[in-house]
């Protein structure tokens, strides 16, 4: 597969794989034989990034996945760049299926996660590891100064923001360079276009989580399409609902003329459309499948042309669309906002 550089120096396949749904909110956990197969066949095909996070498991085992990568990839070690993240975890109060988020960037909760996650992955550093999300009572220079110092340490060797914003994004660059963000973004959910001019000037990658928006953009899945309430955040994504279809369905026919026009399938037009618009952008759809895992990763050579992204990007102005799956609530921070002021002003860490 092509290569792409994250950052300055960060060499990953263009087409990453997420893992998350082998274990998480896509039903219950993958069977760990048939992920560990799956995975291996992943780095035969050429896959080298792989995306990983210390939430992303069951009630039963709370860190399934990075579990499976640690002894799925451990042959393959030094081949492939490893990611995952640390700063978030759930509220176990709340019975949604997606709960609610609760942020934690305070530099102590780092260091204990980063300790966790050497470990189930079986192996001394991470290649990428990203505060999962921007925790709005921690100054960001406090975050990022315990990512620097686990850099000095060899623990990690880069470091990257999952949904970040510019200002953050400016901020926590001045204390230690950033290499990646990690946000949502596929045709249904373009917000953080806005972002490029920055990470241009700065240098810095943009990994695409649920490019496929959830899967919904392969144009796979029809009105008779259910998941389970209880493990399947699909069952509550409004883009998946029965009226969500059924505003999308100009959407998907558009997508799918322009697969039979390219000879490919939507799921690879909506890869493709995003890996021609900046060089530094690299998707990272999920699957438990390895036709699926193909497919994606054959999206890297189909390369659109700027007047077929111009086309794809005037469709997609234009033409009615559900609301899309935006994320889980962030809910109350672990610190409280005055308690972490007077820290910040005395120069200490909360
Ligand atoms: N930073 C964050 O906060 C954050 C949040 C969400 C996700 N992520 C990362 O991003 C990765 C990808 O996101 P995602 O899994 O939520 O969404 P996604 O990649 O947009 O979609 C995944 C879904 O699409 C289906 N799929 C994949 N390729 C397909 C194809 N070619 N044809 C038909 N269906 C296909 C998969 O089903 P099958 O398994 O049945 O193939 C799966 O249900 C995650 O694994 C995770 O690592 C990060």
């Amino acid at each position: 597969m092509k290569t792409r550089i994250l950052g300055k120096d960060l060499k990953v396949s263009a087409v990453g794989l997420g893992c998350m749904g082998m274990s998480h909110a896509y039903g219950p956990a993958a069977d760990k034989q048939e992920m560990t197969q799956l995975l291996a066949q992943s780095i035969n095909y050429g896959y080298t990034f792989f995306d990983t996070a210390e939430v992303y498991g069951t009630p039963e085992n709370p860190h399934d996945n990075e579990e499976l990568l640690g002894e799925a990839l451990k042959p393959y070690r030094n081949q492939i760049v490893l990611a995952s993240k640390c700063g978030i975890r759930f509220d176990e109060s709340s019975s949604a299926v997606n709960k609610p988020l609760i942020p934690d960037g305070r530099p102590e909760t780092i260091k204990r996660s980063i300790e966790g996650s050497l470990k189930r992955l079986q192996t001394d550093h991470l290649d990428l590891y990203y505060i999962h999300r921007i925790d709005r009572n921690v100054p960001i220079e406090e975050t990022a100064g315990a990512m620097k110092e686990l850099i000095e340490e060899g623990k990690i060797t880069h470091w990257g923001i999952s949904e970040a914003d510019e200002k953050t994004l400016r901020r926590a660059h001045k204390v230690c360079p950033v290499t990646a963000v990690q946000n949502r973004y596929s045709m249904m959910y373009r917000d953080y276009e806005e972002l490029f001019p920055a990470l241009e000037e700065l240098q810095i990658g943009f990994v695409a989580f649920s490019p496929l928006a959830n899967g919904f953009l392969s144009a796979k899945y029809g009105k008779d399409a259910r998941f389970d309430k209880k493990t399947d955040y699909r069952s509550m994504m409004p883009q998946f609902s029965p009226q969500g279809m059924e505003q999308n369905q100009k959407l998907i026919r558009y997508l799918t003329e322009m697969a039979d026009q390219k000879n490919a399938t939507p799921a690879q037009i909506s890869l493709a459309w995003m890996l021609a618009k900046k060089p530094w952008i690299v998707p990272i759809p999920g699957t438990r499948k390895y036709g699926r895992l193909i497919e994606n990763a054959q999206a890297a050579e189909i390369g659109l042309t700027d007047s077929e992204v111009k086309t794809l990007d005037q469709m997609l102005e234009t033409v009615p669309m559900s609301e899309v799956f935006g994320g889980s609530k962030i809910s109350k921070s672990s610190v409280k906002k005055t308690e972490c002021k007077e820290n910040w002003k005395n120069g200490k860490a909360v």
